[in-house]
Parts: C-alpha cells; sequence; structure tokens
C-alpha cells in the first residue's frame, strides 16, 4: 500500500532495524513501528533480506527510504566505522532496489536522516538558523542543516581532539565501557561541543541517541557556551528522516 503524503522509512541499527510509514505533515508514525532483529554478521546481503522482509510485513508497495551508519555518496556507502567492514564501497541503493522489486530507494545516513526530522518537526523545528545534531551511541554521528537543508556526511564524530577521536572520547559506549559517571562523560561531551562550536557556531547543538533519554542527568552539567537541547523524537528520528529523504528525492 502507499498514501498521498505518507513515505516509508528505515533505519538499520546495530540490534534493529526498524521501520514505518511516516505521515508527513506531522511526522508521526502511521502505525506502530515494525522492528527486526539485525543479523550478524550484518554483511550488505543479510540486511537487505531483513529489508524485504520488513517492507514486505508492513505490505508497503512505494519508494522506500533507508539509513545506515556510513558515508553515503550517490547511494554508495564509503565507510563503515560501526558496522561490517563488507559496506565499504557496496552500491547499497542497488542492493536495496533490487530487494525491493527494483522500486526507488535513497540511502542516507544516519545522523543525516536524525537531523532532518529533529530540524523539522522536533527538538529544532523552531530554530531558524544553524542546527547541529550529534547523536551519542556506539559512536557520535552528526548532522548540520542551515534553515531546513542538510549538508550531508559531516562526520564530526571523526574529529580530533587532543589526539583521540570524537566518538572515541564521548559516545554513549565509552561511558559504558569505563563505568564513567554523567559528570565525568559531561566534561568530555563538552570537549567535543567546544571543539565543534568554535569551528561552526551553530545557533543550538541537538543532542540525540538513547542517551538523550536520560538528558536531565548530564545536559545541565555541560560547560560549553551554545545551548543544548534533548532530541524530541527519540527512536523514530532515522524513520523519519529516511521518509522525508525519499519523499524528497534527497539521495546524498
Ligand atoms: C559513523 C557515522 C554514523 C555514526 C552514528 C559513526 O561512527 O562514522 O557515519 O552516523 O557513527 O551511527
Amino acid at each position: 500500500m502507499s498514501t498521498r503524503g505518507q513515505a516509508f522509512g528505515i533505519d538499520i541499527g546495530g540490534s534493529g532495524v526498524k521501520g514505518a510509514v511516516v505521515d508527513l505533515a506531522t511526522g508521526d508514525l502511521a502505525h506502530e513501528r515494525i522492528k527486526i532483529a539485525t543479523p550478524h554478521p550484518a554483511t550488505p546481503n543479510a540486511i537487505a533480506e531483513t529489508v524485504s522482509e520488513l517492507v514486505a510485513k508492513a505490505d508497503w508497495d512505494g519508494p522506500v527510504g533507508i539509513t545506515l551508519p556510513s558515508v553515503m555518496v550517490n547511494g554508495i556507502a564509503r565507510t563503515a566505522a560501526n558496522i561490517d567492514s563488507s559496506w565499504v564501497d557496496t552500491d547499497a541503493r542497488q542492493l536495496f532496489s533490487l530487494a525491493l522489486g527494483g522500486r526507488e530507494v535513497v540511502v542516507l545516513n544516519d545522523a543525516d536522516a536524525a537531523g532532518m526530522a529533529e530540524d523539522r518537526y522536533g527538538a529544532a523545528k523552531n530554530i531558524d538558523g544553524l542546527v547541529m545534531l550529534l547523536t551519542f551511541g556506539t559512536g557520535i554521528g552528526s548532522a548540520l542543516m542551515y534553515r531546513g537543508t542538510l549538508m550531508p556526511n559531516t562526520e564530526f564524530g571523526h574529529i580530533d581532539i587532543g589526539g583521540k577521536e570524537a566518538e572515541h572520547r564521548a559516545a554513549s559506549s565509552v561511558k559504558e565501557r569505563k563505568n564513567l559517571s554523567y559528570k565525568q562523560w559531561a566534561t568530555q561531551v563538552t570537549k567535543v561541543l567546544v571543539t565543534l562550536e568554535n569551528l561552526l557556531w551553530p545557533d543550538v547543538f541537538v543532542a540525540g541517541g538513547g542517551i538523550s533519554r536520560d538528558a536531565e542527568h548530564w545536559i545541565p552539567l555541560l560547560g560549553n557556551r551554545t545551548p543544548v537541547v534533548a532530541a524530541h523524537l527519540r527512536n523514530t528520528a532515522g524513520i523519519v528522516g529516511a521518509a522525508m529523504a525519499v519523499d524528497a528525492g534527497i539521495a546524498p
């Protein structure tokens, strides 16, 4: 089924492949999201099979937007920082399109999708300037939007800060692995934010990823100057952004 004003988004993550029909007027899901456990190893062919199973379950026959935690250029995955290395140089758009019977597919970076969704429907919907979303998870994803336009593939999670990549300092996986307190972890996050705000001067940072659910424990501990707000869309941002991208025909 496919209906006007709606689009289908799929968010591919380390533990689950999640998808739903999105109502583009509101950014709400039109039904409960469908989640299938990510196959391991998460190779391109295994993920493509899961994607086709998910779309069949949803009974959706229109175009599909899909996120990957990779730099995406012309439908091709150029990096694989926290996913199976066999994704590098895979033509993901072609792979998914073939798995879905040749239909139109748009593939974009996971943080870019979340950023677009927060920018239009979520935490930054009333901000008219430069919005930077950072997702804190296994790694750090980034998205930069200026007045609603995405600059794709920014990859600020890999910026060098004092000899260490930002995501190796301040991803939420680092907090877990090293058993850091919120205070200790917030010191690392502050370093990342100060570096980025001094270079790019965003009007606001949107903090996404699972740990944004506990934002009241750590956002008040940050010492940078730019306001930081917690993401609103929580675990639907990737799905919503993927649906927006396919609706707009955006193919970074
Ligand atoms: C990847 C990004 C991705 C982020 C969040 C980083 O390690 O390089 O492409 O957006 O993780 O998944």
